[in-house]
């Protein structure tokens, strides 16, 4: 019996905010952004739309109804919580309506956590053959007006189907982790924006990439070029192409090392429209390559670095099944396209919007652009969330 994702869907807001926007508001050069992070725009959401709705979003693209009566376990992994005790994924099942004898939960540890929701989900399948888990990556990306990382925010969930015989992609058991105490990106309870030591965090990131990696060649007795594509957590692209280069070996054959370039540079599509989404970038990555490569083809293998600010790191692969593209869109950067463009000031208005409670702790919001399911209100404290009816 095989195990890996069986489908994988998407989600993001309806606003997006365009880097010359930002460059020109920041006094910067457009290039700074568009070839020094390799970033274009960022998706940006307005109050009404947090990790529940775009999961909720996400898992709604890809299921059917027997998915649903199949399901046993959601798994949301987040760092953008909205309750320190009610996890995300419980809004989800009930949104979803999935089956009621199932198990929900939320998952923590910065970028990373979607790799450990997929681990967990992998066991459980393994003792569960007929099990379904849904395992969902869902953030949102907010550094602060002028802040360093302002330029690399985002939104965005991203949504898998972990089942035993999968129809994308199989799990090949070869994950090496690494944990390494760091201060390089936190978010302490009491701030609502990170604290980041930017360019530390970039070394942090190259630096476990490149010693997570020898470990794996050690362990697996593996090369770079037993790999179609290597996808890696992109909290913005160009750090993953420096990353790409380091790991590449100077004497690989040109064929070789031009299959890795061209499937990073379609690995990049999304994000670079998107900006970082945390938890879900990795996945985004993976996405965005299966759904762009004409070449990909079944028996691939593709390598993939998760990393987690704090910070864990893992690399592990999967192995793309027959029929794969089957199971994927091609029309999706036509969704992108037609998010609404916020000028500088609607968007620092619009994504640092905070509910205004009364003394019971209700608020109402105006009506904005969402997805399928939006946050309508805070009613005594408990969010209100309601599903979108589209024409
Ligand atoms: P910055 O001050 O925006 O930019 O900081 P910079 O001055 O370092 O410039 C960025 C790049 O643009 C540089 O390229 C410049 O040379 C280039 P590099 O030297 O790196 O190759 N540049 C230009 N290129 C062309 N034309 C121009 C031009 N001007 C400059 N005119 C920084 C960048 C990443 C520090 C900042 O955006 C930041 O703090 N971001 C947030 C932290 C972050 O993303 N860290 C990444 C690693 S940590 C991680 O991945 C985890 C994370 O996802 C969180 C989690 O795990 O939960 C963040």
């Amino acid at each position: 019996m095989t195990i890996g994702i069986d489908k994988i869907g998407f989600a993001t807001s309806q606003y997006v905010l365009n880097l010359e926007e930002l460059a020109q508001a920041r006094g910067q050069k457009i290039e700074k952004y568009t070839t020094g992070l390799m970033l274009d725009a960022l998706s940006i959401t307005p109050i009404t739309e947090d990790i529940v709705t775009m999961a909720a979003s996400a898992a709604q693209e890809i299921l059917t109804e027997d998915d649903k009566a199949n399901i046993d376990m959601v798994i949301i992994a987040t760092e953008s919580g909205i309750d320190q005790s009610k996890a995300a994924s419980v809004y989800v099942h009930h949104l979803l309506d999935i089956q009621p004898f199932a198990r929900s939960i939320e998952m923590k540890e910065a970028c990373y956590a979607g790799t450990a929701g997929l681990n967990y989900a992998k066991l459980h399948v393994e003792k569960n053959p007929e099990s379904k888990v849904l395992v969902i990556a869902s953030d949102i990306a907010k550094y602060g007006i002028e802040s360093a990382g302002e330029s690399t925010q985002g939104a965005g969930a991203v949504a898998m189907l972990v089942t035993s015989n999968p129809r994308i992609a199989t799990f090949l058991d070869d994950n090496v982790a690494q944990t390494r105490d760091i201060y390089d990106f936190w978010r302490p309870n009491y701030s609502t924006t990170p604290f980041v030591d930017g360019i530390y965090s970039t070394k942090q990131y190259l630096d476990s990439l490149k010693t997570t990696w020898a470990e794996y060649q050690k362990r697996h007795e593996a090369e770079l070029s037993d790999f179609a594509a290597f996808c890696f957590h992109l909290p913005y692209p160009k750090l993953a192409l420096k990353g790409l280069n380091k790991i590449m070996p100077k004497d690989m054959d040109n064929q070789a090392k031009n299959q890795l370039t061209d499937n990073f540079d379609l690995s990049i599509q999304y994000s670079r429209q998107v900006g970082n989404i945390y938890t879900g970038s990795l996945y985004l990555g993976l996405l965005s390559l299966l759904e762009n490569s004409q070449t990909l083809k079944a028996g691939d293998k593709i390598g993939l670095f998760s990393y987690g600010s704090g910070a864990v790191s893992e690399i592990f692969s999967l192995q793309l099944v027959d029929g794969f593209k089957g199971m994927l869109r091609s029309d999706r950067m036509a969704d992108l396209e037609k998010r609404r463009a916020l000028s500088i000031g609607d968007y620092e208005k619009l994504f640092y919007e905070e509910a205004d409670l009364t003394e019971d702790g209700s608020a109402s919001f105006d009506t904005y652009a969402t997805g399928d399911y939006a946050l309508k209100s805070i009613q005594n404290h408990q969010r209100i969330y309601v599903r979108n009816e589209h024409d």
